[in-house]
C-alpha cells in the first residue's frame, strides 16, 4: 500500500477532500466469493500549488495490473471507433511513415496501435497486463511486457531511437510517479515529438457528480491546470486540448517542448474554464463531497423502494468504476441481482466487494429485469441501442449521473 500525505508532484500536504470508504479494487472481480479480498481506504487528497486532485492512498501497482487484469479495450464498438479516429487524428497532426516510431504507453489489447501496425508505422507498445498483451501480440502489434519507468523509456530510446510521437489513452492516470513518468517520456520524444494522451477529466466528474471515476487505478484525475503543472517542471507545454466523450467525458491534451510549437487558443478557454469551475480551490471538491454522499443515499434508497415493491433489479457492465458505487453505497446481490457484461474476462465472476454474480450480456434479453442500473453509463448509447426493445416492453433503466434518474 503506497500512503501519501503529500503531493506525489509538489511534496505539498494534501487536503482531504472526499472519503469513499472502504472499497476492494476496483478491477478486482473473483472466481469465488469465498476468496480472501484486499481492502483499503479510498480517500481523495487536492494540493493547491500542483492543483492535483488524487489518491490518498493506492494499492502497488502489482496488485491492479497483473496477469489477470481483466479491463479489455475492446469490448466496445464505441472504443474501438474512437480509437480509430484518434489515429486519424495522430496522423493529421504529425506526418508519419515507415522511418517514424510511434511508442503507446499501456497499449492494452492493441485497439490503438493496430492501426499503426496495418500503416507500417514502426511502433512499441509497453504493456504490464501480460494476458491482453499477448492479445495484442496475436494482432501483430510489437509489445514490451513491461511496466513504464524512467529506465523503461531510456531502454526503449537506445534500442529503437526517438520517437516521433508518445501515446498514452486511459493510462498516465494510473501512474503515481508523475514525475518520473513525465521525464521519461521527454526522454523518448525527438526535438519535435508530441505526446498525446487521454484520461478521465476532472472537469467532468465534478459537473456530473460522476464519482465513480474515482477508483484504485485512477491515482490522478487531471484537468489543463494540473497537467501544465506536471509537464512544466521537464521543460513542456501544452499545445492542443480536445475534449472527448469517452469514459463518461475525456481530455485529450497534446504537449511538446515548450517553445517547439504555439499553443492553440483551446489551451487558455479551457484553462479560464477550469478557474471558473474552481478546479484550483479546494472548496470545490468539498462541494462535491457532499453531493456524493447524497447520490450515494438516493441511489441505495431508490433501489430498495424497487425491491419493497416487487421489483427485480438488475445492472448493466461490469465496470470497475461501480465498485466504487456499490461499496460507497452498499448495493449487493439482495438489491442487484445480477450483472450482465460482454467481457470474457468477467462473466462467470462476482463483483468486488459486494459479490453480484457477472452473466453474459447475451441473456439480456431473454431475462429481462424490470429496472436495470446502466452502471457502464458511459456508454449509453451503444448499450440502449442495442436493447431498445427492453424499453419498448417495460423495462427501465436507471442512471446515477449527473442524479439519480430513470432513463
Ligand atoms: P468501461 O466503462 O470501463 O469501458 O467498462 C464497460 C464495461 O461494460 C465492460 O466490462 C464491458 C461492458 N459492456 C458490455 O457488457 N456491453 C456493451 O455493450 C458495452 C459497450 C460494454
Amino acid at each position: 500500500m503506497q500512503v501519501t500525505e503529500r503531493c506525489r508532484l509538489s511534496d505539498d500536504p494534501l487536503e482531504l477532500v472526499l472519503d469513499l470508504g472502504q472499497q476492494p479494487l476496483g478491477n478486482g472481480f473473483m472466481d469465488s466469493i469465498n476468496q480472501a479480498e484486499f481492502r483499503y481506504t479510498l480517500q481523495c487528497g487536492f494540493a493547491p500549488t500542483s492543483k492535483l486532485f488524487q489518491l490518498i492512498s493506492q494499492p502497488e501497482p502489482e496488485l491492479m495490473f497483473h496477469g489477470k487484469y481483466a479491463f479489455m479495450s475492446e469490448t466496445s464498438e464505441h472504443m474501438s471507433s474512437h480509437f480509430e479516429q484518434m489515429f486519424t487524428h495522430v496522423v493529421g497532426r504529425k506526418v508519419l511513415s515507415a522511418d517514424s516510431f510511434v511508442v503507446e504507453i499501456g497499449s492494452n489489447d492493441g485497439i490503438l496501435l493496430k492501426h499503426f501496425a496495418a500503416h507500417q508505422i514502426p511502433h512499441l507498445g509497453v504493456e504490464p497486463a501480460e494476458y491482453v498483451a499477448n492479445i495484442a501480440k496475436n494482432k501483430g502489434i510489437r509489445v514490451l511486457n513491461k511496466f513504464f519507468s524512467k529506465e523503461i523509456a531510456a531502454q526503449i530510446h537506445e534500442d529503437y531511437g526517438a520517437a516521433d510521437v508518445v501515446l498514452a489513452a486511459n493510462v498516465l492516470c494510473h501512474i503515481p510517479s508523475i514525475l518520473d513518468l513525465a521525464s521519461g517520456i521527454k526522454t523518448m520524444l525527438k526535438a519535435d515529438g508530441i505526446l498525446i494522451f487521454e484520461d478521465p477529466y476532472l472537469g467532468d466528474v465534478i459537473r456530473l457528480g460522476s464519482y465513480d471515476q474515482i477508483y484504485d487505478e485512477h491515482v490522478f484525475l487531471f484537468s489543463a491546470l494540473s497537467v501544465t503543472e506536471i509537464f512544466k517542471r521537464v521543460g513542456m507545454e501544452l499545445i492542443d486540448v480536445s475534449h472527448q466523450t469517452t469514459h463518461g467525458g475525456s481530455m485529450r491534451y497534446t504537449l511538446a517542448r515548450t517553445g517547439a510549437y504555439s499553443p492553440n487558443p483551446s489551451v487558455s478557454a479551457l484553462i479560464s474554464s477550469e478557474l471558473a469551475l474552481g478546479l484550483d480551490d479546494a472548496r470545490t471538491f468539498m462541494v462535491f463531497s457532499d453531493r456524493v454522499k447524497e447520490s450515494g443515499k438516493k441511489l441505495r434508497q431508490t433501489l430498495e423502494d424497487l425491491r419493497s415493491a416487487g421489483k427485480r433489479v438488475a445492472a448493466y457492465g461490469a465496470t470497475s468504476k461501480s465498485t466504487t458505487i456499490y461499496n460507497f453505497a452498499g448495493i449487493g446481490a439482495d438489491l442487484i441481482s445480477v450483472i450482465y457484461d460482454n467481457s470474457p474476462t468477467k462473466i462467470g465472476r462476482y463483483s468486488p466487494g459486494v459479490h453480484i454474480p457477472i452473466v453474459s450480456e447475451s441473456e439480456f434479453a431473454s431475462d429481462a429485469p424490470d429496472v436495470t442500473f446502466l452502471a457502464a453509463w458511459n456508454h449509453q448509447q451503444e448499450i440502449l441501442g442495442k436493447h431498445q426493445r427492453y424499453g419498448i416492453d417495460g423495462g427501465r433503466w436507471i442512471t446515477h449521473v449527473p442524479q439519480v434518474r430513470f432513463l
